[in-house]
């Protein structure tokens, strides 16, 4: 009987569960065995390989997290480390590995389909949006969700105090959180790290609000741009007669059950994943979501660095006006 593999390494993204869940069942229905990588890639290394039914998947599909759980493990850069990985692949007789990941986990991926026979099928999955050739990532949806539903509750302090906010987002080195999530909590700026930061930009926005008689202000700003604490004392020290405060929202947004569209998404590139395991027609693949349609595209397409919309920005700054 064919065997698939199926591991979530990186960070952990909700939606995740439900993935798993539509691999596994699909997966069995069509004949397969599929076996859980637990721990990421260190515990493929470990041979931490537990075998998958349609029952253990009862009960998931609305939980954040993974229940495979997940380990960073940067040494897996190192392809004498892989070849251990693969060993164990093939020594298990897995000769299907399906990556539920973001950006590094899919490279990682990647690495393995060229370093072995093993059919590698990708599916993209992180809070941070950044992968190339998908509109959108699972876990994604839910992450902005969380963030905007904690901006509307910090923007009731910004509006009653007068004060300047600034909230930090996550996203790594892309700004793909921070840009929807200003949209949607109608932030009056967002800093992003495809856009080197510039004080005094902000500052003269501040300043020009100030005199229109704007009280109170959102900046959401992605992690990559740097420290939002000095950026804040920043502001303060320019704007003295203003109050800033900042809040790091953090691991809230990559935690908490997976909003409907999460879930649907990962319901179906996990279906689709298995299907074209089992027609048997192409190998080394990522499962993409684009216009609102499954997209089949080569795992290669990872190599290439995702681009922010720039058009979001000045959207941001017309409504805010
Ligand atoms: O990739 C998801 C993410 O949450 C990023 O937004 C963030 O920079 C990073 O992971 C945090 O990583 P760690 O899990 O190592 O703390």
């Amino acid at each position: 009987m064919s065997k698939i593999g199926i591991v979530t390494p990186g960070g952990d993204a909700p939606g995740m569960n439900a993935c798993i869940r539509a691999v596994v069942r699909t997966a069995i229905l069509e004949g397969f065995d599929v076996f859980g990588i637990m721990r990421g890639w260190k515990g493929l290394i470990e041979n931490e390989i537990i075998k998958l039914t349609s029952r253990d998947m009862s009960g998931i599909i609305n939980k954040g997290g993974t229940i495979l759980k997940s380990q960073r493990f940067p040494e897996f850069k190192d392809r004498k480390i892989r070849e251990t990985a693969i060993k164990n692949l093939i020594n298990r007789g897995i000769e299907n590995l399906i990556i539920i990941g973001g950006e590094g986990s899919l490279n990682a991926g990647l690495r393995i389909s060229r370093e072995s026979d093993i059919n590698v099928i990708g599916i993209p999955a992180s809070i941070d949006n950044d992968v190339y050739g998908t509109e959108e990532t699972i876990g994604f949806d839910t992450a902005v969700n969380t963030a905007v539903d904690a901006i509307d509750k910090i923007r009731d302090t910004a509006t009653s105090h007068e004060r300047i906010f600034i909230i930090e987002v996550m996203g790594r080195k892309h700004g793909f959180i921070a840009l929807e999530v200003g949209i949607a909590s109608g932030a009056e700026i967002v800093l992003i790290p495809e856009i080197p930061f510039n004080l005094k930009k902000v500052i003269n926005v501040l300043k020009k609000g100030i005199e229109k008689g704007k009280k109170s202000y959102i900046i959401v700003m992605a992690e990559g741009v740097g420290s939002s604490y000095t950026i804040g004392e920043k502001i303060s020290r320019l704007l003295p007669h203003s109050e800033v405060r900042v809040t790091v929202l953090g691991y809230i947004q990559r935690g908490g059950k997976p909003t409907y569209f999460s879930r649907k998404l990962a319901s179906i590139f996990g279906f689709n994943a298995v299907k074209l395991i089992a027609s048997n027609k192409s190998k080394n693949k990522m499962i993409t979501w684009n216009r609102g349609e499954i997209m089949i595209k080569d795992l290669s397409v990872v190599e290439k660095e995702k681009r922010i919309d720039f058009e979001f920005e000045e959207i941001i700054e017309i409504l805010s006006s």
